[in-house]
């Protein structure tokens, strides 16, 4: 929101004012002290050679590096000689635009992909990847934003795949399986009940369980592309508290992320990469938020510091039209109670609260894809048939899920088809010829959103992470619905993008359309809405409008009397907590 835009904007300009989370009270972690050996030493840690030296002699030597490394795909050089070398214990940042070719180092240096020119070097000697399990042996390990672990088996059993504890007759000792799985975990304050299937923990937790069976498994490097990015606060600070835990033991991070307050928190060096080559390496104690993100994006310092904290304009676009959408009393068991809003056009409604509050619920509610006990929605007097998108759809509703990796992409076909999929009812009605219509559409939001792709007709599927984001963006959005929601529209996507989105959002809102947006930085909700729907425990418990929205009324309205409950390592399972004995 307005007023409060200001203020954010200014504090936003020191690169270590980094911080929109909502827990008053929680102890800051600094970046710990690389050389300082930890109090962490556990049993589990003992599968680290005794000595992991990280005295500052030994750090010199880099743990990983990569030398000249160039990799090409049919028609895209995605690296282009880049040299990056990650010193033990070292937080190292690996930034840049949607399809700048993170990723693809990142697979290079892990043995997912073979370098075309140059090498890569463990502890200063040559060495080559030709598989995953190679990297992983020689201690290189990757966090992928989706665990890539087995969801049907405990976590105990993830944690010592392929090493579990044996008794005499060569049976798994399930006993001591649990209790060493109970006390590395406890190594790093995460209580679990190790006996249970990893899919029914909290994604934050699983993701600790893969942290700490790469540890356990004698890592050196931990690369992480994304981790964050389907967390919750609480969870990120489990996260991070990790972090500096590993740190402290010398095993290096490798930290791939879009949220700038994430990476001036949790790294010390960055490494800037832009179509494919290294511009920038540093330490980010010294180089200003806007300094980074004109590295970024290649565009000069004063371009990039006219462009504020968030892209959404001064001006709100409070309405007094009548609602173009009311949905009232919307339930489901255990996960919404009579939730209530209305929308008028040209609004942008924010929906506030956190994890398991009642947000994304609410909107898919709203769009159809949650099936509903009670409620309704009612869109320019009409009412919409409960728990069908087709429905939604054709009242002019449509929704940008959450997960897009998982709902939406068609990876077979190319971008222009993932864009125009959804709208070709309505291009093909419009009387014009229809492909030209299309074009012209995949044209102006290829655009728009920045889209990093070598023609419309390029495989989605070959593209960028963020970019793929943009293209479920654009799909939606060339729908031309009459009311938009959005779960979390900037996650994933560069500043770049991100900003232009914000200000898309802004735009769409002028030209007169609903717009609920949910997002789990502060920021942009108060930013970006005029105002702000607050949801506790799947109610709404108050609406922040005018002055009131801004950070500190939508933290205090969030929070509310639970916020010392919500914070803290084990908030995901708190309610499983493993009582039993060690064994
Ligand atoms: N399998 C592939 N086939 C063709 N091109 C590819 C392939 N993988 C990556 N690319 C291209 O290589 C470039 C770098 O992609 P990469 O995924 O490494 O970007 P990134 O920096 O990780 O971006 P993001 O922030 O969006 O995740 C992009 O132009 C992408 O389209
Ligand atoms: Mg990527």
């Amino acid at each position: 929101m307005r007023r409060a835009g200001s203020r954010a904007r200014s504090a936003r300009a020191s690169p270590h004012v980094a911080r929109t989370a909502p827990e008053p009270g929680t102890p800051r972690e600094e970046h710990p002290d690389p050389r300082k050996k930890g109090e962490v030493v556990t049993e589990s840690s003992t599968s680290n050679p005794a000595g992991a030296d990280v005295s500052s002699a030994s750090a010199g030597t880099p743990v990983l590096q990569a030398r000249g490394v160039s990799k090409r795909f049919s028609g895209v050089t995605a690296l282009d000689g880049i040299d990056f070398t990650v010193l033990p214990g070292e937080a190292h940042a690996l930034m840049g635009e949607n399809g700048a070719g993170k990723s693809t180092l990142i697979k290079v240096l892990t043995g997912v992909y073979q370098p075309d020119d140059g090498e890569l070097a463990l502890h200063g000697e040559p060495v080559r990847f030709a598989r995953p399990l190679d990297a992983q042996k020689s201690g290189v390990s990757t966090i992928y934003q989706e665990v890539n672990l087995i969801p049907l088996m405990s976590v105990a059993q993830n944690i010592f795949l392929g090493r579990e504890p044996r008794g005499f007759l060569g049976l798994i000792d399930h006993r001591r399986m649990y209790a060493d799985a109970r006390e590395l975990l406890g190594t790093y304050g995460i209580q679990v009940d190790v006996r249970r299937p990893l899919r029914s923990l909290a994604l934050g937790v699983q993701q600790m369980v893969a942290l700490a069976r790469a540890v356990s498994i004698n890592a050196r490097v931990v690369i992480m592309d994304e981790p964050t990015s389907s967390l919750e606060t609480a969870e990120v600070e489990t996260l991070f508290r990790v972090i500096g835990m590993l740190r402290a033991e010398g095993i290096a991070i490798v930290y791939v992320s879009h949220r700038m307050d994430e990476i001036y928190r949790v790294c010390e060096k960055v490494t800037v990469l832009r179509d494919g080559k290294v511009v920038h390496v540093g330490d980010l104690a010294e180089l200003p938020r806007v300094e980074l993100v004109s590295k970024m994006l290649g565009r000069s310092v004063d371009a990039v510091a006219k462009g504020g904290a968030t892209s959404f304009s001064e001006d709100s676009h409070v309405s007094e039209a009548t609602p173009v959408l009311t949905a009232t009393d919307l339930s489901r068991r255990h996960q919404i109670d009579g939730v209530g809003l209305t929308i008028r056009p040209g609004e942008v409604v924010g929906l506030g609260g956190l994890l398991g509050a009642g947000r994304s619920e609410t909107l898919k509610g709203i769009s159809g894809v949650m099936q509903l006990d009670r409620g309704s929605v009612v869109i320019d007097g009409q009412t919409v048939r409960s728990g069908s998108v087709p429905a939604a759809i054709r009242a002019g509703i449509v929704m940008l899920p959450e997960d897009r990796k998982a709902e939406g992409i068609i990876p077979g076909l190319s971008v222009r088809d993932n864009i125009v999929l959804a709208a070709l009812p309505r291009l093909s009605k419009a009387g014009f010829s229809s492909r030209k219509n299309q074009d012209a559409v995949v044209d102006v939001f290829m655009k728009r959103l920045r889209i990093k792709a070598s023609s419309p007709d390029q495989a989605v599927s070959e593209l960028s992470g963020g970019n793929q984001q943009k293209v479920m963006i654009a799909r939606w959005l060339a729908m031309s619905p009459k009311v938009l929601l959005l779960d979390e529209p900037t996650r994933g996507i560069d500043v770049g993008a991100k900003a232009e989105v914000q200000a898309l959002i802004d735009e769409l809102a002028k030209e007169g359309l609903a717009i609920v947006l949910v997002s789990s930085e502060l920021e942009e909700v108060v930013e970006g809405a005029d105002r702000v729907v607050v949801l506790r425990d799947g109610q709404v418990v108050t609406e922040l409008t005018g002055d009131q929205v801004d950070e500190k009324h939508l933290l205090d309205a969030i929070a509310g009397d639970g916020a010392a409950s919500v914070v803290g390592a084990d908030e995901p399972t708190s309610t499983t907590t493993d009582t039993e004995e060690p064994a």
